[in-house]
């Protein structure tokens, strides 16, 4: 049994410290990139409050892109992959809303008021605020990490550099 759990009122830096932690214990002996990702998932849903949705959206080629003869180097987007939530908008093209933007620039968006963000795509519309992280393998952004929340102005910088950390950890484990 796996008995992952922050410890109660604690700061953000040691909140971070713990879920790192965990992430590498769960993730450090496991080649299954989904595996790592439904249970980095999961840590995050269980560390972090004030969310209503945590998962990753890969980069993959785009629907119908390979029955079609597309070439390899052709075009990709972002697809659903594991989280906690609410079912969620399974493609999002590259450069579309708060994800293709972190996708499409390799950069952190630290969003705190989606609705002022030009693009961004309601999955669930109770979500107010949002962190997307880019995940970079040999410079090249393989996956993003996800987080929304029903409050406004969620997410902190303190929670942009932990999520950084953790996407750091993971980039050879996804
Ligand atoms: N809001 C995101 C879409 C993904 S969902 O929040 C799960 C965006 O604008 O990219």
């Amino acid at each position: 049994m796996y008995d992952f759990k922050p410890d109660a009122a604690q700061g953000t830096a040691e909140l971070y410290r713990e879920l790192l932690g965990a992430a590498d214990a769960l993730t450090a002996d496991e080649p299954d990139a989904i595996a790592n990702m439904a249970n980095v998932a999961a840590l995050l849903w269980e560390f972090l409050p004030d969310l209503n949705w945590a998962g990753f959206y890969r980069v993959g080629p785009v629907k119908g892109g390979a029955k079609s003869g597309a070439k390899a180097g052709g075009a990709d987007e972002l697809v659903l992959g594991p989280f906690m939530g609410r079912p969620a908008c399974i493609r999002i093209p590259l450069g579309s809303g708060v994800c293709g933007a972190a996708a499409q620039n390799g950069a952190t968006q630290l969003v705190a008021d989606v609705h002022a963000f030009p693009g961004h795509i309601a999955c669930d519309a109770a979500s107010r605020s949002e962190l997307v992280v880019p995940v970079l393998r040999d410079g090249q952004v393989i996956t993003v990490i996800d987080l929304d929340s029903p409050r406004p102005a969620r997410f902190s910088q303190a929670d942009a550099e932990g999520i950084e950390a953790l996407a750091a950890l993971l980039a050879a484990r996804i």
